[in-house]
């Protein structure tokens, strides 16, 4: 069984179908076995990173002072990224199980569920599962509660996801949670786990039927299923899960139809976290490994397709513009040098720009990362420079010009899905500004 194959209609339904076996077996258990079965299984962490699981549930539970926290990071704010609210629409009840099941293997004392206030139905679905889950006593003794917060990418990094459940907004902290956790006082670090939606949503599955279900899809090194996003220039927009190794090319030409009637693929964002994938690289298998041989990333497995009709320097000027507004301003190298990349940007885009504003997205975005707290900068700088040096003649044709490709872009924002099943994307973020208010 793959991870949307079922979409229970209520608790009753998803126990039909086995659910709720996979907590059992886990509270049956030594919590140290649990974490072996994880570790054996090979599960790498769906929210970007692909930190080894069982690895990250080891230090929680053995190292450090204090009580221990688990949380589930349901805050998915990546642009081209809609899997983990698919993954809540779809079945929250497995992602609960899979949060119970860490809690109990890590020791800790209360669990967490950190989402958007603006993502109504996810917390909907998941209000009911938990409600019923709790009724029907299928989530052990240790309290999980839903904790929402502000639509802020940095909400969904890790430690700003710990400000906000300790009710502060989300400025990224310098130590990791498995180090220093929540609510942590001296000499007490709390180390805390926190593990992404389709992360946890994977491990029911692991208890209940062994490290074996989740090796039987994937490579040696990425084990299992990813659920992939698709959007921007394609066909099909959409979500959909295949095994991790699949070639790039079975996510955009099979699954998402490949380019627009009449129009060819020309760059391929893999969300706003790594550098462009160019179409020559489409066979590329998409597994964490070998994307980051091609020197690029998986990140959370959402991707834009941009074809041959869109600007490369409108693209890479939305995409900064996003990195420079959600940006907390705590580390100035981030602020100023996403900033200032963006209105390099702006000019080149806007018919304004010479040859100085290329090097000084070059310069800006590599030197935004100096002294960083997050990996936020790191988008910026992998992506940007990516961008100029593949597109190198586009930016200097660009220059003193307004834009050869005057088509206007999306940004990748996913809000929603419409009837027809695309994408729809917020189309008030032009008006979001750099200190997170609205214009
Ligand atoms: C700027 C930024 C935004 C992030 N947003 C998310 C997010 O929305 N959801 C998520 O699960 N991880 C996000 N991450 C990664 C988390 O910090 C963290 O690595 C992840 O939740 C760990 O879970 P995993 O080990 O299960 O992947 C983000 C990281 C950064 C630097």
């Amino acid at each position: 069984m793959a991870l949307l194959d079922l979409a229970p209609r209520s608790f009753d339904e998803y126990a039909a179908a086995g659910g709720g076996h996979g907590l059992a077996i886990a509270l049956g258990a030594w919590p140290e076995a649990v974490i072996e079965e994880v570790a054996k299984s090979g599960l790498r962490g769906r929210g970007g990173a692909g930190f080894p699981t069982g690895d990250k549930w080891r230090a929680v539970r053995s190292v450090g002072a204090g009580p221990r926290f688990a949380v589930c990071n349901a805050a998915e704010g990546e642009p081209a990224t809609f899997k983990d609210r698919t993954l809540l629409r779809t079945n929250a009840y497995q992602v609960l199980e899979g949060l119970a099941i860490a809690a109990h293997a890590v020791g800790a004392e209360r669990a967490f569920v950190g989402l958007k206030e603006a993502f109504v139905p996810e917390t909907e679905a998941l209000g009911r599962a938990l409600k019923e889950m709790q009724a029907a006593d299928a989530l052990g003794s240790i309290p999980i509660e839903i904790v929402l917060g502000p639509d802020l990418y940095l909400f969904g990094e890790e430690t700003g996801l710990e400000e906000v459940i300790e009710e502060r907004p989300p400025l990224p902290r310098t130590v990791r949670p498995f180090i220093q956790g929540l609510f942590a006082t001296p000499p007490n670090d709390n180390p805390t786990l926190v593990n992404n939606v389709e992360t946890l949503a994977n491990v029911p599955h692991i208890l209940r039927e062994g490290p074996a279900w989740l090796r039987a899809n994937g490579t040696e090194d990425s084990p299992g299923t990813m659920v992939f996003t698709v959007c921007g220039d394609v066909q099909r927009e959409g979500v959909f899960e295949l095994p991790l190794g699949s070639p790039m090319r079975a996510l955009i030409e099979d699954a998402g139809g490949g380019a627009p009637e009449g129009r060819t693929i020309k760059a391929i964002f893999p969300g706003a976290s790594n550098t462009v994938i160019a179409p020559d690289e489409l066979d590329t298998p998409m597994d964490f490994d070998s994307l980051r041989e091609v020197g690029s990333g998986l990140g959370a497995g959402g991707f834009a397709v941009f074809d041959d009709s869109a600007c490369m320097v409108q693209a890479a000027y939305r995409y900064s513009r996003f990195l420079a507004v959600e940006s907390c301003g705590q580390c100035p190298a981030c602020k100023f040098g996403t900033g200032e990349a963006t209105d390099a940007l702006e000019a080149l885009e806007a018919g304004r720009g010479s040859d100085r504003d290329v090097e000084l997205v070059l310069v800006r975005s590599r030197s935004s990362t100096d002294g960083q707290k997050c990996a936020l900068p790191t988008g910026e700088s992998l992506l940007m420079q990516s961008l100029v040096q593949v597109f190198d003649e586009e930016f200097r044709r660009h220059v003193g010009r307004p834009c050869p490709l005057p088509r206007e872009l999306p940004f990748h924002k996913i809000v929603d899905r419409d009837d027809s099943g695309r994408f729809v994307y917020d189309g008030d973020y032009v008006r979001k500004q750099p200190d997170w208010t609205y214009a």
